[in-house]
């Protein structure tokens, strides 16, 4: 039976024509707001053009060997990530989904299953009205997408519970207060963490969330490994990889520690004896460093985490985001139209690809505060600071992130070199 109001009226995005009951502004930017039922973010068509990629590639590689991938799109509301997933990934991938697609709105879904009438793979889709916290345990995943309202954090052991051998976790967040460190409150309640209000507040809630998920997939016998963190405006996402292990469970701490702002010489040192900073920073004092668990810090000086302390991202993975694949999912009819899908879609993977190149890197460095913690100069280009450090022999690139910024593997003396050179 149609939804009331059908047809409603027609959103494009990537290479989908989409039918919702009310106009959305396509350019409108932050979060949800007040729910309204067959309500969709436009704001969120950089997160969903970034999962239609990440299926795609995953699905050639580490779910290749899947024949039926199965998917749970956890909280799809008018199942607009579904429909491009099934419309925008390459047949090779798209016939080999099987999706569960979950929402408790039922006017929600009354619009989702009138949009998949226009999809010829529509066989391979079930939508189910209930609790997502249900249905995620009825069987074991490929793909679990958590797009929650603010926290993910009430789904997070339940899908850790529902992962087959190897699965794929994508996790958003828009409790942003509380993971950049602006509402400690709920971010000590909910992530039984802090952060250090400063440039990298973003990074470290992103990690923040890293590590939540990795002690959720702990305490099930599993392990992560992150394959793209975006923080984006109004929200974050994680995706990862998760795979049982009792062994790699065990040794979570590992990947757990401190992020420390301004550390002193012993904290360095800790540092480099942990394994967190290369041998070639000892001397240097960089802006921040991470420590691990065990290195209790004093908590009153600059300090966030727990964090995750590891890559948060997968170079083949983030290489897999150029813009090129991202020009290639809009086959929308009208070129108008289509010109700015690719446009925005472009947008959503910026810098995402070369980013990919330095993501070992273990300094994260804000280029406005470079000149204030030196205590000389002008803020630097970030792209100039990567390419001097790349023509000193150095992985270096601009960072897609909440503040001018680039990622580098040089050790932190050749930072300041470089800086002090275009000063
Ligand atoms: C942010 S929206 C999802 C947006 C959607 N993924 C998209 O890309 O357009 C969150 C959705 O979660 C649904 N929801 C909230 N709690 C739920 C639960 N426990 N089980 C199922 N659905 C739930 C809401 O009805 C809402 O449609």
């Amino acid at each position: 039976m149609e939804p009331k109001g059908w047809p409603g009226v027609v959103y494009h995005e990537g290479g989908i024509e989409h039918r919702l009951p009310t106009e959305v502004d396509r350019d409108r930017k932050g979060p949800a707001g007040k729910y309204r039922a067959g309500f969709l973010n436009p704001a969120m068509s950089g997160n969903r053009t970034r999962s239609v990629l990440m299926l795609e590639h995953i699905g050639k590689t580490l779910l290749g060997g899947v024949k039926k991938i199965q998917i749970l799109d956890a909280l799809c509301a008018t199942g607009i990530r579904t429909r491009r997933w099934l419309e925008e990934t390459s047949e090779g991938v798209s016939s080999r989904l099987r999706i569960k697609m979950c929402d408790m709105d039922e006017e929600a879904l009354g619009w989702a299953r009138a949009n998949l009438e226009n999809d010829d793979l529509k066989k391979n889709v079930v939508v189910i009205q209930g609790d997502a916290r249900k249905e995620i345990l009825r069987q074991g995943w490929h793909w679990i997408d958590l797009d929650p309202y603010g926290s993910p954090v009430p789904f997070l052991d339940l899908a850790m519970q529902a992962t087959a051998r190897r699965s794929v976790i994508s996790i958003s967040a828009t409790d942003t207060a509380a993971l950049s460190g602006s509402s400690p409150g709920p971010l000590r309640r909910r992530y039984g963490a802090r952060v250090h209000m400063d440039g990298l507040k973003h990074d470290s809630g992103l990690r923040i969330l890293l590590a939540s998920a990795a002690k959720a997939a702990a305490r099930h016998d599993r392990v992560i490994r992150p394959l793209l963190s975006v923080w984006d405006s109004h929200h974050l996402r994680v995706t990862i990889l998760v795979e049982r292990s009792k062994m790699g469970a065990s040794a979570i701490e590992e990947n757990l520690g401190w992020r420390v702002a301004s550390p002193d010489d012993s904290t360095v040192d800790s540092a480099i004896q942990a394994g967190l900073l290369p041998r070639h920073d000892s001397g240097s004092r960089p802006m921040h460093v991470m420590l691990p668990l065990y290195e209790y810090p004093n908590l009153n000086t600059g300090v966030s985490g727990p964090l995750w302390t590891g890559r948060i991202g997968d170079p083949d993975v983030m290489a897999s985001m150029s813009e090129a694949a991202a020009e290639g999912i809009c086959k929308v009819d009208d070129l108008e139209m289509n010109q700015k899908e690719v446009r925005r879609a472009k947008q959503a993977v910026r810098r995402i690809c070369d980013e990919g190149k330095a993501i070992h890197g273990s300094h994260l460095v804000i280029t406005d505060a470079l000149p204030s913690f030196v205590g000389e100069g002008d803020p630097p280009s970030p792209s100039k600071m990567a390419e001097a450090l790349r023509e000193d022999g150095f992985c270096a690139e601009v960072s897609r992130y909440a503040e001018p910024s680039f990622r580098t593997d040089a050790p932190w003396s050749a930072v300041l070199q470089a800086f002090r050179g275009l000063s």
